[in-house]
């Protein structure tokens, strides 16, 4: 296992609801770092370049609709197998079919409206930190 990188979302419909902290403590007590997090509100053409892997998808327009209809924090957690050990805390994206203890299980209000992001490889975790994130704005 490596010492890896990952960007977690914490999307509008928890937000909305105050539970940030509550989500982040999940986070940490599963060994993640939080070594960067910014409170933002995207705009139409940040959440279209984020998800343009989606495009053409038939939620497409509904997520970016979602993701830009209240602010959003930005985090990049490190930790060992940060990357698959965040998919696994974070839980199934039908939180109907999310283990028990998981986030999108205790949190999510239905698939779409499910909490929380996680990158899925290696690859697109480079890709959606850099995105979000300035070199100088992620302190290990
Ligand atoms: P995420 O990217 O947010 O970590 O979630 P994920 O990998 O588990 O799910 P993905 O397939 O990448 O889908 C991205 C987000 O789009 C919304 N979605 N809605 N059928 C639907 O209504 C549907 N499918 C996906 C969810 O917000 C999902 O997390
Ligand atoms: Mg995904």
């Amino acid at each position: 296992m490596a010492n890896e990188r990952t960007l977690s979302i914490i999307k509008p419909d928890a937000t909305e609801r105050n539970i940030t902290g509550l989500i982040i403590a999940r986070l940490e007590a599963s060994g993640l770092r939080v070594i960067a997090q910014k409170r933002v509100w995207w705009k139409k053409k940040d959440a279209k370049k984020f998800y343009d892997i989606h495009k053409g998808q038939p939620f497409y327009q509904d997520l970016v609709t979602f993701m830009t209809s209240g602010p959003i924090v930005l985090q990049v957690l490190e930790g060992e197998d940060a990357i698959a050990k965040n998919r696994a805390v974070m839980g199934a994206t039908n939180p109907v079919d999310a283990e028990p203890g998981t986030i999108r299980k205790d949190f999510a209000v239905n698939m779409q409206r499910n909490s929380v992001h996680g990158s899925d490889s290696a690859e697109t975790a480079k890709r959606e930190i850099a995105l979000c994130f300035k070199k100088g704005e992620i302190v290990g």
